[in-house]
Order: structure tokens, then C-alpha cells, then sequence
């Protein structure tokens, strides 16, 4: 069936007018649909079929800011806020069952101050990771944010979710060098650190996006870097036994390296003439000699040679990972730069067997398009409390997988089919990762492990909507889930920011 029209509301638009924020886009306006595409970054979700918002508003302030969450509130539509948009389920720009709503897009929310002496910044939520680094590294050459390496991610949902990156086994997620932060509430009220309660600070630091409210902006602490750190990608071809051995062998290095060490390995799926590939993602805070040293000692089937290393500030490692040329590209947002794509994720806890890492191999070799990615866990990934944070896997996680298929537009009509040999090969991968319950990280969202019924959910559904949502949030957050539940309980009990797997209020329908 056609799609329906995107709903027309007037009073939001007047609402938006009469309190001073000018800057938003209607349905009617030729200006909607590039601004709501700008930051889409699976394109799925772009598909006309998809619900399309009532408003796009853009705020400029704070100010702005609690306007437009008090004016969309007063306009009945829910609330989908949107810092970077690369949400995997395109939860920052998309409603279930067609519920009317706004986009409040944080876009051009994007300043960051940095202060080198005491090591911290703020960054406004709309600022990308490219932003917030190229802000970082040009104020000191020995200083960094421990956060992803894709450049156009928004911090506001980065930091929401966690934030794994090349820095975090020396110096954790992004979320736990969170120190403060401004939430714009519900009620439009504006909460810091100080005036926010304990449980719900704790909660907005990796109890994933658009639960709590908005946040308007994150105070990060910074951590030292040497001057020259030494970074590669190496790539490596072979038959399916030779690429089982290396990756058989990295699950014993990557996560015991030192802390300086990261070392991360991708999959894709596809074989040529019989040969898989594989490549290496290093970092290493430290000398050239000192990473040939330690890896050719733990890793000598890596094979690593001098010539495939690099050293380079912080900074230019950041634009390296990001897959950029210069400096000046880490704040291009990249418009139109996106996949049609479904992801997941799992952690492992045991070393895989030889044997295992065989036929997982050969399983990948029949699937479409797409990936598997290893990141390494272990240093102070390992020693930091399962529930400093919402987000549990801490000790005793030996690292992450990230199972990944795309497809391009000429290929629409095999999205199921896709999509689908990605749920097998998840239902073949349960005996080699964690159980009881199966891990999953909350940035790599992924609807499959269920989904909230807000339309159902009145009426004495309390309970009910907190145990459902607890199938898929422990899987997130593990026992922490609990204490989420009680944060929102106490942020947001009517529950005014939900979306399909946001935590419920125990209170909501009271
Ligand atoms: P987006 O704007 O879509 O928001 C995500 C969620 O947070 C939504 O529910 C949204 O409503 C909510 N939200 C956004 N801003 C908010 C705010 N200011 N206040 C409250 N809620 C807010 N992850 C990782 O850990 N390490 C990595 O290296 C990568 N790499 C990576 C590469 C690519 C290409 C993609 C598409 C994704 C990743 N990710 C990742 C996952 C990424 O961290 C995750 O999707 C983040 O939630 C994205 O944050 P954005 O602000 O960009 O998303």
C-alpha cells in the first residue's frame, strides 16, 4: 500500500513560533526531506513506507531545546531526539505503529570547549565524534577522548550506549569518563550532575539513548596520549585454515595484550577463489619497536613487518580509523554517506576451538554481503565494575563480535533474505558466545531481541511492559537493568521519552 502522508500539525509549528524557535521543517517544505535524510545513516529507515515525523526541529540553544521537547509534548506527538543518527534501528527518526511524532535533531548543537588544563571538554550532544576529536587533538597532541572510530556518530547517542573504541582498553567506554552533564527533562527542566538524582546520572552513562530525556551536552574527561603513537591495518589472505588459525590465535592475544594495546580483527563474509581475508586494526601507545617487539612475541603468526606500521599523533590516528585523508575531513558530516544494513552482537567469554573458528568460517563463506568484527575487551575494560555503568560486560569478557550484512538499492528486494541468513548464522553462532542470558551491547541495537507494546501498554501494564522490556534489557545490561527501571521510574514516570526498546517506568500507568 502507498505510504500515508506524513501528519500535518499546526500547532506544533505555532507552538515552535510563538516561543522563538524558528528553525524547524514541515512535511510542505522542500527543505524536509534532505534535512530529515541528512543523518541517516541506514537506509533502511529512509524507505518510503517508513512513518515519516509531523516537524523536524533544529534547535540553535538550550533555550530552543526545552521549547521544542515542551512543544511537541503539547502537540501530543512523541518525541524522537537525534544526535548523529546512526542509531542501527533507526530509533532517533522513526515511531512503531505510526505514532505521531518529532524529530528534535541536535545538528546544530554541535560546540565543543575544550579546557587542556584540567583534561576535560564539554561537547554539545549534536557534535560528532570527528568534531569532538578534531576539537581535542588540536588543543594538545597528548590528549584524546576514548570513544568510536566512525567520525560522523553523534556523542549524544555514543555516550548514551557506552562508546567502545581503539582507546578503551587503557581508558574504558566513553560513558565512563562521562563527569557531568546537562538532561533536559521531561517537565523542560534543566539538570546537571548536582541536581540530578544518583540513579539517573548513572543511568543516562550507558543505559542507551532516548530513555531519560534529552541530553544537552556531555563534560568528558580526557586522557593522556604520548606524542607519537603507532598505528596499522594489515590485511591478511588465505585458505579457510589459515585464516581459522589467526583468528583461533587472536581470541589468546587481543584481549591479554597490555592495556596500551588494541587489536581488532574483521571478517567479511565473501571468498574469492576458495581464499577468505582478514584484516588487523592496531594501536598501540607506544613506539614502533615496542609494538614489533610485544606482537611478535605474542603473535608471531600475524607476521607483522615494520614497514606495515606507522607512527602518528592521536589525532591523525583518529582520522585513520575513521577511513579519512586529513584533519579537516573528521567534521564533514557526509551527508548521503550510508548502507541499507542489519546488524548484531555478541560477546565471548571462553576461547573458541579450533574447530568451532572452522566452521564458523565456512558458515560465513555461504552468506551474503557482509562482516564479522572482534574487538578486543580485557585492561581496563576488565577492571572497571559490572555496574559502575548500566553496561555489564566488564571482567571475564573476552571481546565483542559484531555480525553485519548490507545490501545496495539495486538489491531491495532481497533485504529478507539478508537479513534472514544473518538470524541463522546468529542462531548457529549460540554455543560459542555468552549465555544465560546471551550478551548484546546496546549501541549495536538490535530489535530482534524484542520490542516494547506502548500501544498496549496502559491499563495496569506496568509489570508487564517492565517484564517484557527486562527479555532484552537484561541482555543489555544484565541485573543493572533493575536499577534503570527505578532511574526512569523516577526521570520520566509518565514515560514521555520511549521508543521501541527504551527502559519502562514501573509506574507508567498509574
Ligand atoms: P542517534 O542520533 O541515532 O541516537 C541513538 C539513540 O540515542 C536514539 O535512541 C536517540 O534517540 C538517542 N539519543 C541521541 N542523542 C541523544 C541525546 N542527546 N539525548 C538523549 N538521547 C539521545 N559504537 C561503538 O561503541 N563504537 C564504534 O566504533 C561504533 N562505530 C559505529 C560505526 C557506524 C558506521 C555506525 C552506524 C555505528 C557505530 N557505533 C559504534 C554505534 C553507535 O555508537 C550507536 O549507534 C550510537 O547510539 C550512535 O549515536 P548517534 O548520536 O549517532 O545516533
Amino acid at each position: 500500500p502507498p505510504p500515508p502522508p506524513p501528519p500535518q500539525t499546526n500547532d506544533i509549528s505555532s507552538c515552535l513560533l510563538s516561543n522563538g524557535v524558528s528553525n524547524f521543517s514541515l512535511p510542505s517544505s522542500p527543505s524536509y526531506t534532505p534535512l530529515l535524510d541528512s543523518s541517516i545513516r541506514n537506509l533502511r529507515f529512509e524507505l518510503p513506507g517508513v512513518g515519516k515525523p509531523a516537524a523536524v526541529i533544529l534547535p540553535a540553544s538550550k533555550r530552543d531545546l526545552r521549547r521544542a521537547v515542551l512543544c511537541a509534548r503539547g502537540a501530543s506527538l512523541a518525541i524522537r531526539v537525534r544526535s548523529g543518527g546512526h542509531s542501527y534501528e533507526g530509533l532517533s527518526y522513526t515511531t512503531e505503529n505510526r505514532v505521531p511524532f518529532a524529530v528534535i535533531d541536535l545538528a546544530n548543537l554541535n560546540r565543543v570547549r575544550v579546557d587542556p588544563g584540567s583534561a576535560t571538554a564539554w561537547a554539545e550532544s549534536g557534535a560528532t565524534l570527528g568534531e569532538v576529536y578534531r576539537a581535542v587533538g588540536l588543543s594538545s597532541r597528548n590528549l584524546a577522548l576514548s570513544a568510536g572510530s566512525c567520525a560522523t556518530i553523534g556523542v549524544g547517542g555514543h555516550a548514551a550506549g557506552g562508546g567502545f573504541g581503539l582507546l578503551s582498553r587503557k581508558h574504558g567506554l566513553a560513558a565512563d569518563n562521562v563527569l557531568d552533564a546537562v538532561l533536559i527533562d521531561p517537565s523542560g527542566n534543566t539538570l546537571t550532575r548536582e541536581t540530578m538524582d544518583d540513579d539517573v546520572f548513572w543511568a543516562i552513562r550507558g543505559g542507551g539513548g532516548g530513555s531519560w530525556g534529552v541530553v544537552y551536552a556531555w563534560k568528558l574527561r580526557l586522557v593522556p596520549v604520548p606524542d607519537n603513537i603507532t598505528v596499522f591495518s594489515v590485511g591478511r589472505t588465505g585458505p579457510v585454515e589459515l585464516i581459522a588459525g589467526l583468528m583461533h590465535r587472536w581470541q589468546y592475544v587481543g584481549p591479554s595484550l597490555p592495556d596500551e594495546f588494541y587489536l581488532s580483527t574483521y571478517i567479511p563474509t565473501r571468498s574469492s577463489n576458495g581464499n577468505l581475508s582478514m584484516s588487523f586494526t592496531g594501536q598501540v601507545l607506544g613506539p614502533k619497536h615496542l609494538a614489533m617487539s610485544v606482537l611478535n612475541q605474542t603473535f608471531p603468526e600475524l607476521g607483522l613487518a615494520e614497514s606495515e606500521l606507522s607512527e602518528v599523533s592521536w589525532l591523525e590516528s583518529a582520522v585513520k580509523f575513521a577511513g579519512l585523508s586529513s584533519v579537516a575531513d573528521l567534521t564533514s558530516r557526509q551527508i548521503g554517506v550510508g548502507q541499507y544494513a542489519k546488524r548484531k552482537s555478541d560477546y565471548v567469554q571462553a576461547p573458541i576451538s579450533m574447530q568451532g573458528t572452522i566452521k564458523i568460517l565456512q558458515r560465513m563463506s555461504t552468506g551474503p554481503q557482509g562482516s564479522i568484527q572482534l574487538d578486543p575487551y580485557g585492561g581496563a575494560m576488565a577492571r572497571i565494575g559490572s555496574a559502575a555503568t548500566p553496561f555489564p560486560h566488564r571482567a571475564g569478557y573476552l571481546y565483542s563480535i559484531q555480525y553485519a550484512v548490507s545490501w545496495n538499492a539495486s538489491d531491495l528486494d532481497r533485504a529478507e533474505e539478508h537479513i534472514g541468513w544473518l538470524r541463522s548464522f546468529y542462531g548457529f553462532m549460540a554455543p560459542f558466545v555468552s549465555k544465560n542470558p546471551r550478551g548484546a551491547y546496546v549501541n549495536y541495537l538490535d530489535l530482534d531481541l524484542g520490542t516494547n507494546d506502548w500501544a498496549n501498554a496502559t491499563g495496569g501494564a506496568s509489570s508487564k511492559s517492565v517484564a517484557r522490556a527486562a527479555s532484552w534489557g537484561e541482555r543489555y545490561f544484565f541485573t543493572n537493568f533493575d536499577r534503570l527501571v527505578r532511574a526512569k521510574s523516577k526521570v520520566d514516570p509518565e514515560n514521555v521519552f520511549n521508543n521501541a526498546q527504551s527502559i519502562p517506568p514501573l509506574r507508567y500507568d498509574r
